[in-house]
């Protein structure tokens, strides 16, 4: 009997030391917002399939008018895609060394009215959600436009098959930060107007 409640114990404190391992790689939520950054420099180390699926479910837990979620995302993981997107697309050489990326999508048939501003504010929720999740993680990565841009989204849906009702809203390539890229201190007192304008 003194044996199995020490095992018990000791399996306890081992459940323990696990959990607290997590929580400590886990950053709290001010400090993500705050240090998120747009990282453009990878180490070109890969990126793990547990990791992209985290990052996507918070994707998906964003906000969306009427809860319509009009969002898709495509994850790309595979040298030879990720080379291709960059090739097509100047503003996103970083996707040389990112280690994946994801692509958020949108399409207005899907949005609340079917309103394209609507499918365009929900999916960008859900790339802000994606941003914070790769920081939290501590990955980088960087939105870099697709949408409003028909020749970036025309080569995205090329290389992707992604088909034209779908709005390729940008291109986030995610990888391993060399440490380079630093947080922006963005905050403006004159920006806010207590209780009137
Ligand atoms: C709609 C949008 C489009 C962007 N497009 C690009 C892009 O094509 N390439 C790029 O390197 N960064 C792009 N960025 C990232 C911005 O340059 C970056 O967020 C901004 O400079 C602020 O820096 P921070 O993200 O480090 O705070 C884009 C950001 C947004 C929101």
């Amino acid at each position: 009997m003194k044996r199995i409640c020490i095992g018990f114990i000791m399996c306890l404190l081992m459940a323990g030391l696990v959990f607290a391992r997590e929580d400590a790689n886990m950053k709290d939520t001010f400090s993500v917002i705050h240090s998120r950054k747009s990282v453009r420099n990878f180490t070109g180390a890969k990126v793990s399939k547990a990791d992209l699926d985290k990052i996507i479910r918070a994707g998906m837990a964003a906000p969306s008018a009427v809860n319509m979620q009009p969002w898709s995302f495509v994850v790309v993981s595979e040298r030879k895609k990720l080379d291709e997107l960059a090739a097509g697309l100047p503003y996103a050489q970083m996707l040389f060394k990112a280690g994946a990326a994801i692509i958020v999508c949108t399409e207005p048939d899907k949005a609340y009215g079917k309103d394209k501003d609507l499918a365009v504010i929900d999916a960008s929720l859900a790339g802000e959600n994606i941003l914070l999740a790769i920081e939290a993680l501590g990955l980088g990565g960087v939105w870099t436009a697709g949408y409003p841009y028909e020749d970036r989204m025309s080569h995205v849906r090329t290389v992707l098959g992604i088909p034209q009702e779908v709005i390729p809203l940008n291109v986030i390539p995610v990888g391993v930060p060399t440490g380079a890229d630093r947080p922006k201190n963005k905050y403006k007192k004159e920006k806010i107007h207590w209780e009137q304008w």
